[in-house]
């Protein structure tokens, strides 16, 4: 019985993963209760090579990781204390285990969201790339997975550069918000040592130390804010992913996914599954499940550290390590798929995508759009009807709808469609061009601010 009411509480087999931070932790702590003459200078010299030397056994795969010492914190402090003997014991003056799994979280959230914002970065780069190389190609644009009106590739690119544009966003914040040092909130109340926080925070890379002791050890909303941050992210990536299913199919056939990222069926030879990007879309639900299960623990939990805090960390692990690799891939996917550029634009001609524009043509000529959108309405119905196209209509079958059409009307075109919707926002091909310069721009801004 005690054996299993141990191991109850132990997490060292997923915290382990915090030692580097951990460890950086009490360097730093050990050198600021130096110069505050709070341990000796020897002390500290010795504290911090003995955690330097325990660092090399867990880096080396040596370290006797014990599962009785329940955790990363009182692992690394009994080697050190096997190290170097007692003063090894002083490592903990003025500091509580509250205040250093927050601060070892607040340096994992940090870390991971700009591994977030590297990733974010690689995808929308290709999105750009894409936009970049063909320029040119057609398709339609849907809503309801209706053909509705012709876009440029580019523009439907450049679409998900924006989406992933405010994810990049909301993870900065997110790392923004980690960004706060608690160390010196002791267990709940702050410490009676001449501590220094504010060197600590600095050789620890934090821009802020936090202002209330209470608050500092209870608070993980840091870990809601990135495990937000990431559900969003994993929702357009979903988003994406499901249209690269589409498009990959025979039904659609506007891209071929690279071999990479497919699979033949162990039945039906003829196939060519995208499981990666099915993945990719399956997996969000452990990310939206993780989000929920961290709201769950935080609700209506007392202040100030509460045990129930330890749960924070295998769902926030979960779900940045399931994040990075589906960035990944997912950039991946869109560099090396292969356009059929004539199956896009067959998709956009062999449709009634162009209906708006013949609206738009009778409006041109001064019928009010209502009328001219039951004029087009009436002779797509005809069209279908015959089973035909717009093109393929005469000019007195136009002309029975309506006495407004002329020759011209056969200059409505795809091509032309695009064309006209020329303002900022639009998918003619000089806004997407501007577009594109744009988002390399930000883009490259974005990277100077991304360590
Ligand atoms: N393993 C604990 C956690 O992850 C560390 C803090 C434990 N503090 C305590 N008073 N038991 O939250």
């Amino acid at each position: 019985m005690k054996e299993v009411k141990s191991s109850f509480t132990v997490s060292i087999h997923y915290d382990r993963r915090l030692f580097e931070y951990d460890i950086a932790g009490s360097m730093a702590h050990a050198r600021m209760l130096a110069k505050q003459g709070i341990i000796t200078a020897q002390e500290a010299r010795a504290i911090v090579s003995g955690l330097a030397e325990v660092r090399q056994e867990i880096r080396g795969g040596t370290f006797p990781w014990r599962r009785e010492l329940e955790d990363i914190h009182m692992n690394v402090e009994r080697r050190l204390q096997e190290k170097i003997g007692d003063a090894g014991g002083k490592l903990h003056t003025a500091r509580s285990r509250n205040d250093q799994i927050a601060l070892d979280m607040r340096l994992y959230a940090k870390d991971i969201a700009t591994q977030a914002l590297q990733s974010i970065a690689r995808l929308r780069k290709a999105f750009i790339g894409r936009a970049e190389r063909d320029a040119d190609v057609v398709l339609p644009g849907y809503t309801h997975v209706q053909r509705g009106q012709p876009v440029l590739f580019g523009h439907h690119m450049l679409a998900y550069f924006e989406m992933f544009g405010r994810d990049a966003e909301r993870f900065r914040q997110a790392r923004d918000r980690a960004d706060v040092m608690p160390l010196g909130s002791g267990a709940l109340a702050g410490s009676p040592y001449p501590l220094d926080r504010e060197s600590v925070a600095k050789e620890l890379g934090f821009s802020k130390v936090s202002v209330n002791s209470m608050d500092a050890v209870s608070d993980r909303d840091f870990l809601l804010d990135l495990e937000s941050a990431a559900a969003i992210c994993m929702i357009h990536l979903s988003r994406l992913a499901e249209e690269l299913v589409l498009w990959s199919s025979a039904e659609f056939g506007f891209v071929q996914l690279a071999d990479d990222y497919t699979t033949g069926s162990s039945m039906m030879p003829q196939k060519r599954n995208p499981d990666f990007a099915e993945l990719v879309r399956g997996r969000s639900g452990r990310v939206i499940g993780n989000l929920v299960a961290l709201l769950t623990t935080l609700k209506g939990l007392p202040l100030t550290y509460n045990r129930d805090l330890q749960e924070d960390k295998e769902g926030v692990f979960e779900t940045m390590d399931t994040l990075l690799p589906c960035l990944d891939f997912s950039a991946g996917m869109v560099e090396t798929m292969t356009l059929r550029h004539e199956r896009m634009r067959q998709a956009a001609q062999q449709s009634y995508v162009l209906a708006t524009d013949l609206a738009d043509y009778l409006v041109r000529k001064g019928m009010p759009f209502r009328q001219a959108h039951g004029v087009v309405s009436r002779l797509s119905a005809h069209a279908a009807g015959q089973g035909k196209f717009f093109h393929e209509l005469s000019l007195p079958t136009y002309r029975r709808f309506s006495k407004l059409f002329e020759d011209d009307v056969f200059e409505v075109t795809v091509d032309s469609s695009i064309a006209q919707r020329d303002l900022p926002g639009g998918t003619a091909p000089r806004q997407v061009r501007k577009a594109v310069a744009a988002a390399k721009k930000a883009l490259g801004l974005e990277a100077e601010r991304v360590p």
